[in-house]
């Protein structure tokens, strides 16, 4: 693909995508992770003397009205904080927008109508509002939409912004040709939901480390009861498929609780136990200490290290410490570490880790389908306009 750093941007319009699809909790920003990340493309335009109008989806609107919950207008204040200026928020764009600003950010490109079946007509309206169009949003590269492919065909010129090279590199890094041993952690609350990447990381990865929920699922299939555990029985058998083919660890002990997931709170309990001990009304939350100190061992002699997904409730910190030990040991690990997905931030968050992670993904669905093997329709396009 052609970078947008190699690119004259000097008195150009450009028009950057961004996925600054951010969590809002009453209008309030949660994590400005994604922000944060594409703040030094839009730096780098702007250094470069372009015009530049960033846009971005934010949550699933309907098409066609305008909805103040989804509306950018959070976003626009984080920018103009962070980058010590104003940034408009232009509303009606679409049709073309006047504006004395060489910096706006346009309102949400989901309130268009057309732009999630990637409508032609759209695309079209957006590639003329520029000279460059510059794909960054890497967490909506997995998405062919108006504003991530369809503008992509019609711009003038089509490009990878910074942060989108980046996050390609850290994961080729990892899945093309990495220093070895590979170990890959999977955690999360569905083996079903997680299937292709397990297969997929399972021909990679010299060791495979599941944890939450999906590991449930292989403690099943060891043939240990598992009480009241979130597991998928139908799936025990891919469970063992899996485990026949790589070095699969799972929990050999772990921490059980009795509550009731309605009743979880800061003051729950948890007791630890074998994997063969746990009762009928029992269920498994979190690893027990032995497999967290096994895993937090394979993870600190790893050369290379692939993490999605957490291996507990962490949110209570009863049933924090699976995840809490292995995001230690990732940080601590001198191997080349990366991390993505919502609930894996959320993690990385929660203990500070974020600067000792060699590259922290901000995909979530772009992320899992990149490890898949999938390719990016967005990437893509920019390779066939790469080739002219
Ligand atoms: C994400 O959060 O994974 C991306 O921003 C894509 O959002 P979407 O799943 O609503 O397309």
């Amino acid at each position: 693909v052609k970078l947008m750093k190699d690119q004259d941007l000097a008195g150009k319009r450009v028009l950057i995508r961004e996925d600054l699809n951010v969590p809002l909790d009453n209008g309030r920003i949660t994590s400005t992770v994604r922000i944060d990340a594409a703040i030094p493309t839009i730096k780098a335009a702007l250094e470069k003397g372009a015009k530049v109008a960033v846009m971005s989806h934010l949550g699933r609107p309907d098409e066609g009205v305008y909805e103040e919950s989804s509306s950018l207008a959070p976003v626009a204040k984080y920018l103009s904080e962070k980058l010590g200026r104003e940034v408009p928020l232009v509303k009606d764009w679409v049709d073309g927008y006047t504006s004395d600003s060489d910096l706006v950010l346009l309102e949400n490109v989901r309130f268009n109508v057309g732009e999630g079946k990637n409508s032609d007509e759209l695309a079209k309206k957006m590639a003329a509002l520029c000279d460059v169009f510059v794909m960054d949003a890497f967490g909506t590269a997995h998405r062919a939409q108006a504003s991530t492919h369809g503008v992509a065909k019609f711009a003038p010129v089509a490009v990878a912004g910074p942060l989108l090279s980046a996050e390609l590199e850290a994961l080729g890094k990892v899945l093309d040709n990495p220093a070895r041993p590979l170990v890959a952690i999977v955690g999360g609350s569905k083996v079903s939901s997680k299937l292709s990447v397990l297969e997929a990381v399972s021909k990679i990865a010299d060791t495979l480390i599941v944890g939450g929920g999906i590991s449930n699922t292989f403690v099943a299939s060891a043939g240990n009861e598992v009480g009241n555990s979130l597991y998928e029985k139908d799936l025990i058998p891919e469970a063992q498929r899996l485990r026949a083919a790589t070095d699969v660890v799972f929990a050999t002990d772990v921490r059980v609780t009795k509550e009731g997931f309605k009743a979880w709170n800061h003051n729950s309990v948890a007791v630890a136990k074998k994997a063969n001990e746990i009762q009928a009304d029992e269920e498994i939350i979190d690893y027990g200490p032995e497999t967290a100190a096994r895993v937090a061992d394979i993870i600190k002699n790893a050369k290379t290290i692939l993490w999605n997904g957490p291996c507990g409730v962490f949110e209570f910190d009863a049933f924090a410490q699976g995840t809490e030990t292995i995001s230690r040991a990732i940080a601590d690990s001198e191997g080349f570490s990366v991390a993505g997905g919502g609930d894996t931030l959320a993690a990385i968050d929660k203990w500070n880790l974020a600067d000792k992670i060699s590259y922290v993904s901000t995909g979530g669905g772009a992320f899992l389908e990149f490890v898949e093997g999938k390719k990016l329709p967005a990437v893509a396009i920019l390779e066939e306009r790469a080739k002219g």
